[in-house]
């Protein structure tokens, strides 16, 4: 009982130490590039913001292997206890809190202080939920200097000291150590706080004080703080059942609650609601359907450009009615949410059927891989890898995490991989088979080329039909080739590509060979053991046999791994870089 009363009295003090009520726009992580895979890509995902805005901040850096990169955030003031940031991030299936610290936030954050922000059980977080992880920042001290006010969250590593942070950042040891005055330098470990110059070399002046100016009410909101953690601790003396790990959950479920408005402008974090449209507030959005705002044409209908309630939208107006089973599809899969998957937004059924979508901003893979447009950039291998693993993810969430278990795309093919504006890969037309199916004809849906024997012939389906389909966008990324490959020679066979491969990978030394199946648009800038092991993941997702094809969830790990270590083998010096720069660049200018 006595630690639980100096655990209270703690807790509460430091209330009331740390209070803030006013954050700042700007503060910078420094972010420590290993393991090596962790590319400005990523990274950009990871802190919810764009590689453009990362490259602002680091205008003189390659981004390499063990270096340290300046990342842009807001610095908020969370539930008026600590400055801070919460980014989302979106779990996959190897993570645990102590790696999304460790590796993906590079000692940003710690286990313990993302399970703060979290409801999940820390064992048993789901793969694809999104994760709050919170990265303190600082806004700077009116009591220390008046002329620092951007301030970098810097991570020790081991071997550092006092002394060499202020050598490398060029600033008195006396200035840090009065910033940090209770930081440990010579542990080799946790977060201190040091000025910094702003993008255009100048450090900016500390603006207001956000830590000295409380208000009456904040005061006043202290006291009710103290009072109600008294009481909380009276009810607890009395029922007796009070054990420090209670209280810390219901500290944490305050803070959840209080954060909450803080929250608001954080990505992906949106209600799950599912949204009827009426045809009035689509026609009206698309100027009647017109052709302009057409963006597309499928199987199913033509796909229109809209601007709804505030947000882009693909509308796929579909050339049929859709039953009532489909309807009731339709509910669940509005509920359905990963970043991999093209969100379904909402829908109509006034009329003929309307499927409304997030907008995708920079079209499909089988653009990018087959239709050379002169202007258009080679996807570079990396941001095939990366493309290759945003979509196996989408794919093993629909297996493995939907309701019900057990789901499969049937659709698989690289022009319904879509690509956003920071060239993740999103899975589009889940659910969409299944109107097919519940409509009318018996008719097998699917497309000629990514169809594996079974279902072929008789008609089996299970989630292996996407796992093949997958192995033919695998070898469609490395090659650049069609699926079905159609002779110059009129009289000659068409070839399926998962042949033409086969062919080349059985060979007893099939490097040689491979090389003349590489896309020859990617030159020499690629790592050719990275091209042989997605041609054998490819190989083992397109075998024969559906028993012997990996899982989506084994084709994740393998491709994590090839994505990781995809850096290591080439220099990611300047053209890596400068290629993601255009390309981002590209797509930032690309909005409609
Ligand atoms: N959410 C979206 N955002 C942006 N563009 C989209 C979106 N959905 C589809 N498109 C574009 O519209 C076009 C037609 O899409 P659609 O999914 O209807 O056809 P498909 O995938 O080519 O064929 P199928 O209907 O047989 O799956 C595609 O080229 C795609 O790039
Ligand atoms: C970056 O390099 C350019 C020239 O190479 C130089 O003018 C500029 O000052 C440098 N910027 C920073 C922040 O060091
Ligand atoms: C984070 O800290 C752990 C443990 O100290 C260390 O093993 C790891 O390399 C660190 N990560 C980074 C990116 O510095
Ligand atoms: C962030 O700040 C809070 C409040 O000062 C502190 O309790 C927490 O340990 C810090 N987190 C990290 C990872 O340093
Ligand atoms: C993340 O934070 C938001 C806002 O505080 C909260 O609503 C949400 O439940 C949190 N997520 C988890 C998994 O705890
Ligand atoms: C370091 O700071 C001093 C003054 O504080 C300045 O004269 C010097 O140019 C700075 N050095 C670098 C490399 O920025
Ligand atoms: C700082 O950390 C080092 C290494 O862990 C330890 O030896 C030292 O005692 C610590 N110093 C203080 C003041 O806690």
């Amino acid at each position: 009982m006595l630690q639980t009363l100096t655990f209270l009295f703690l807790t509460s003090t430091s209330l009331v130490q740390s209070i803030c009520h006013k954050g700042c726009d700007l503060a910078l992580a420094s972010y420590y590039t290993v393991p090596a895979g962790n590319d400005i890509n990523s990274i950009s995902k990871f802190i919810n913001t764009s590689p453009t805005n990362i490259l602002k901040y680091n205008p003189n850096t390659t981004f390499r292997p063990f270096t340290r990169i300046n990342l842009p955030f807001r610095c908020d003031c969370i539930a008026h206890e600590f400055l801070g940031h919460v980014f989302n991030y979106v779990l996959t299936s190897v993570d645990i809190y102590e790696t999304i610290a460790q590796e993906r936030y590079a000692n940003l954050t710690t286990a313990d202080w993302i399970q703060r922000f979290n409801y999940y059980d820390p064992n048993r977080v789901p793969d694809g939920s999104n994760v709050n992880v919170t990265v303190n920042c600082s806004c700077g001290d009116g009591s220390v200097s008046r002329e620092y006010g951007l301030f970098l969250t810097y991570p020790l590593r081991p071997g550092e000291t006092l002394h060499s942070v202020s050598w490398a950042a060029n600033l008195s040891s006396e200035l840090i150590r009065s910033y940090n005055p209770d930081a440990n330098f010579s542990q080799g470990s946790g977060l201190v706080y040091i000025p910094w110059r702003d993008e255009n070399g100048n450090y900016p002046p500390f603006k207001n004080s956000p830590e000295s100016k409380l208000s009456g009410g904040a005061i006043g909101g202290i006291a009710i703080g103290v009072v109600a953690v008294v009481l909380f601790l009276a009810v607890c003396l009395y029922k007796g059942f009070c054990r420090k790990k209670n209280v810390e959950t219901s500290a944490s479920v305050l803070l959840q609650n209080d954060a909450q408005v803080q929250l608001t402008h954080v990505q992906g974090i949106t209600p799950a609601k599912s949204v009827e449209f009426s045809y009035e507030e689509l026609s009206t959005a698309t100027f009647n359907f017109r052709l302009a705002n057409k963006i597309g044409e499928g199987g199913f209908g033509a796909v229109y450009y809209a601007e709804l309630r505030g947000q882009k939208a693909a509308i796929k107006k579909m050339d049929m009615q859709a039953s009532r089973q489909f309807l009731a599809e339709l509910k669940v899969l509005t509920q359905t949410h990963h970043l991999n998957l093209v969100r379904l937004i909402g829908y109509c059924v006034e009329d003929s059927l309307f499927l409304v979508y997030e907008y995708i901003e920079n079209g499909n893979l089988s653009q990018h891989l087959h239709e050379s447009v002169p202007e258009r950039e080679p996807l570079p291998w990396f941001i095939r890898v990366q493309i290759a693993l945003d979509s196996a993810r989408g794919i093993e969430y629909i297996h493995e995490h939907t309701i019900p278990v057990g789901h499969v795309h049937c659709d698989i093919k690289s022009a319904n991989i879509l690509i956003d504006k920071y060239f993740q890969g999103k899975v589009a037309d889940f659910g969409l088979t299944r109107l097919t199916k519940l409509g009318s004809k018996s008719h097998v849906a699917g497309t000629f080329g990514y169809m594996p024997p079974e279902y072929v012939q008789y008609g089996d389906v299970s989630p292996k039909v996407d796992v093949f389909a997958f192995g033919v966008v695998l070898y469609e990324l490395i090659s650049a080739k069609p699926a079905i490959i159609r002779a110059n020679n009129p009289d000659a066979e068409a070839k399926g590509l998962v042949a033409l491969f086969d062919e080349v990978l059985s060979q007893a030394d099939p490097k040689d060979d491979l090389v003349q199946l590489v896309d020859p648009r990617l030159g020499d800038n690629y790592p050719l053991d990275s091209v042989y092991k997605m041609a054998q993941l490819a190989k083992a997702c397109t075998h024969e046999d559906p028993r012997l094809r990996p899982s989506m969830r084994n084709v994740v790990v393998a491709l994590m791994t090839l994505s990781s270590s995809s850096m290591e083998d080439w220099d990611p010096g300047s053209i890596y870089v400068d290629q993601t720069f255009s390309l981002m660049m590209r797509a930032d200018n690309s909005n409609m």
